[in-house]
């Protein structure tokens, strides 16, 4: 089960990158229509998460799971996937709502990290 967490992982680190690239394309080009890439990196982070999760709490793999850390991550990652939702249905939606999906993406890569 080792490789099977560990390609979720990898993949989970590959939903970051295109979810950050994602805000970097629109801060970059603010007119682009990259709804479609931020919602693929924020689904990704949902999909990816809780399956390394139920991996991990079912105690296939030998990882430990902070249960408070993992609500905090999902809260704002569901929160993200939602806001992509809207970016992506309505591309010129108020900039206040992408800076607060940047803000959240943000906070869960330091959440995953420092805490
Ligand atoms: C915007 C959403 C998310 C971002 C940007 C994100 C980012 C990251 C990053 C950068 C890591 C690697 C940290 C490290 O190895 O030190 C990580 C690991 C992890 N994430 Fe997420 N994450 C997100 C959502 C989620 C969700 C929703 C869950 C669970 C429901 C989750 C569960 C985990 C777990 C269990 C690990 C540890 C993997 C391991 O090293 O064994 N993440 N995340």
């Amino acid at each position: 089960m080792d490789i099977v967490y560990d390609i979720l992982v990898f993949l989970h680190l590959l939903g970051m990158a295109v979810l950050v690239g994602g805000v970097i394309m629109r801060l970059a080009a603010p007119q682009s229509p990259n709804g479609l890439v931020l919602l693929s990196g924020a689904g990704a982070q949902v999909l990816t998460g809780v399956a390394i999760t139920g991996i991990a709490s079912a105690g296939l793999v030998d990882n430990d799971v902070n249960n408070t850390k993992i609500a905090v991550k999902l809260g704002i990652a569901v929160v993200v996937l939602v806001l992509a939702h809207i970016l992506w249905r309505k591309p010129q939606a108020g900039k206040g709502l992408f800076y607060t999906l940047a803000a959240l993406t943000l906070i869960n890569v330091g959440v995953a990290v420092f805490w």
